[in-house]
């Protein structure tokens, strides 16, 4: 069993993914706290309704982002966090905690990597007249919204999308591939050569993520 730690800086749907995740008895992880760096985050509610440890570490609290960062790494220590799932959280963290944690922390973004890092995501695709936008979960590296790709979900931009229900859209999909992309990590399913994962044939969950399930 896996003990997982989830960072979030707001409204927590992707932690609800990973919670409901973790509620089936054979799923290979738990979550052993959620942090978040904003003590209005609702993703500490629905951490709270769920029975889950939560601790705030307020980032304005702190002088600078190292002590910030130890003060998480304190809180990950303090409840044997083993692994770490960014979902939603909104800081950049510094080289020295990636290193730290190097190929034990997953993040996901809200489109088809290394497209669009960054913020405002549907937003610039469709200012690009992209046909397919989607998510990805990748390990995290110092560099911002880069790092080997587990699993990506795409679908067809339709002309009559706008940024906001492309995003919901999009979310659909998150939602699908974050707690698919940690079970194959806490199965051991996956390994990192150089800038790729490489996933073992055996859990390879489907047959490439397009659209796995009927958008309504
Ligand atoms: C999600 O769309 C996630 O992919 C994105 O923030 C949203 C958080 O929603 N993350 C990033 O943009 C990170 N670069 P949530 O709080 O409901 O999970």
């Amino acid at each position: 069993m896996l003990n997982v730690a989830v960072l979030i800086s707001g409204r927590g749907s992707n932690l609800q993914s990973l919670i409901d995740a973790c509620a089936s008895p054979d799923y290979p992880a738990r979550i052993v706290v959620v942090i978040s760096n904003n003590p209005d985050a609702y993703g500490l509610e629905r951490a709270r309704l769920a029975g889950i440890p939560t601790s705030i570490v307020n980032h304005r609290e702190f002088e600078d982002r190292i002590s910030f960062e130890n003060a998480i790494d304190d809180e990950l220590k303090k409840y044997k966090a083993k692994f770490i799932c960014l979902a939603g959280f909104m800081r950049i963290l510094d080289a020295r905690f990636v290193n730290r944690w190097k190929d034990r922390i997953l993040n996901i973004h809200p489109s088809l990597l290394p497209s669009f890092k960054g913020l405002h995501t549907q937003e610039r695709a469709l200012e690009a007249g992209v046909r397919f936008t989607g998510c990805t979960v990748h390990i995290v590296r110092p560099e911002m919204d880069e790092g080997p790709i587990i699993l990506q979900a795409a679908l067809a931009v339709d002309p009559e999308d706008n940024a906001e229900n492309l995003s919901a859209k999009v979310l659909e999909l998150e939602h699908i591939i974050y707690p698919e992309a940690l079970k194959l990590v806490a199965m051991g399913g996956v390994s990192v050569s150089g800038n790729k994962a490489i996933i073992k044939k055996a859990t390879y969950p489907t047959e490439g993520l397009i659209s796995p399930k009927p958008l309504s």
